[in-house]
């Protein structure tokens, strides 16, 4: 697409995506040099996951992520004011307390951070709580299957919806909270058939990740498609890259070179004023004219 025909994403032409068939990219984003390069591609979402806990600040889980983390994260993305649609995740503790907690913690996010939506994970019990954040005017996208922000409680991270009793119930969370207001459904480890099922079933897009092949959209984590975390395959992960290979090589290949002082050469530095009187005369007349 050309950068003339590129708009903005906004939440009703992702809906009318949905209603052509026309399948909807997203990805994760935690950075601005990352948000000026993915506003190179045809993304349509970006998505300040949660995830930064464990592919930027270096923790096992999700869970000590915080709402400054996320907005911290989100301000260095939508400063680069990206045409995609920005969405920030609600880390674990920023909303599940009250209503009023999870209004003020998404208003946050938001205001100060300039998220265009917020994403939370959640089940039945979450439905009231969406219902009075969509009603405030805070666009939601609820994330059911598996709930990343609930490993312990699941003692791991387990495909849902496996057989008719666990597929009812995700049907049953899906259409709640399109009754509540969602705009967008995020699915996480669904079977593939109860994925295609809730898809079939909801009005608004479905975003799937390891959810197979007929969710309305995928959404994968920008460090595992680019192959910047080598020890991390999964089935579900597709890898575009490997720039994890291509940056270590860079790295030591700039290492071996500053040993062996192949870099820095004078080609990459400044001349001082030829006029400076701490020049020897030849010296002078040699930089003459020579501008840094
Ligand atoms: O935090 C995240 O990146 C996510 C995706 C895995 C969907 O929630």
């Amino acid at each position: 697409m050309s950068d003339a025909e590129r708009q903005k994403i906004t939440i009703p032409r992702l809906a009318a995506m949905k209603a052509r068939g026309e399948r909807i990219a997203m990805i994760t984003c935690y950075d601005a040099t990352f948000a000026r390069l993915l506003a190179r591609t045809d993304v349509e979402m970006l998505l300040i996951g949660d995830s930064l806990g464990m592919v930027v600040q270096g923790h096992d889980t999700t869970i000590p992520v915080t709402l400054d983390d996320v907005l911290y994260h989100t301000k260095a993305v939508t400063r680069t004011r990206p045409l995609a649609h920005v969405v920030a995740d609600m880390p674990f503790m920023s909303y599940q307390a009250s209503a009023e907690q999870a209004m003020l913690s998404a208003g946050r996010l938001v205001k100060e951070g300039g998220a265009e939506s917020v994403k939370l994970e959640g089940g039945m019990e979450l439905v009231d709580t969406v219902a009075r954040m969509t009603a405030a005017g805070i666009p939601v996208m609820a994330h059911i299957g598996l709930k990343p922000q609930r490993v312990h409680q699941m003692g791991g991270y387990k495909i849902q919806g496996k057989n008719p009793d666990t597929a009812d119930q995700l049907l049953r969370e899906a259409e709640a909270f399109v009754a509540a207001g969602a705009y967008g459904l995020l699915l996480e480890g669904v079977a593939i058939e109860t994925a295609a099922q809730i898809t079939q079933r909801v009005p608004v897009p479905t975003i799937g990740i390891s959810s197979g092949p007929d969710c309305d959209g995928q959404v994968l984590v920008l460090h595992d498609l680019l192959g910047l975390n080598p020890d991390f395959a999964p089935k579900f992960v597709k890898r575009y890259a490997d720039l994890g290979a291509t940056v270590t090589t860079a790295v030591q290949t700039y290492c071996t070179e500053v040993k062996t002082s192949a870099f820095p050469t004078a080609a990459h530095g400044f001349h001082r004023e030829a006029n400076q009187s701490l020049l020897p005369i030849g010296e002078k007349v040699r930089m003459r004219g020579r501008k840094p």
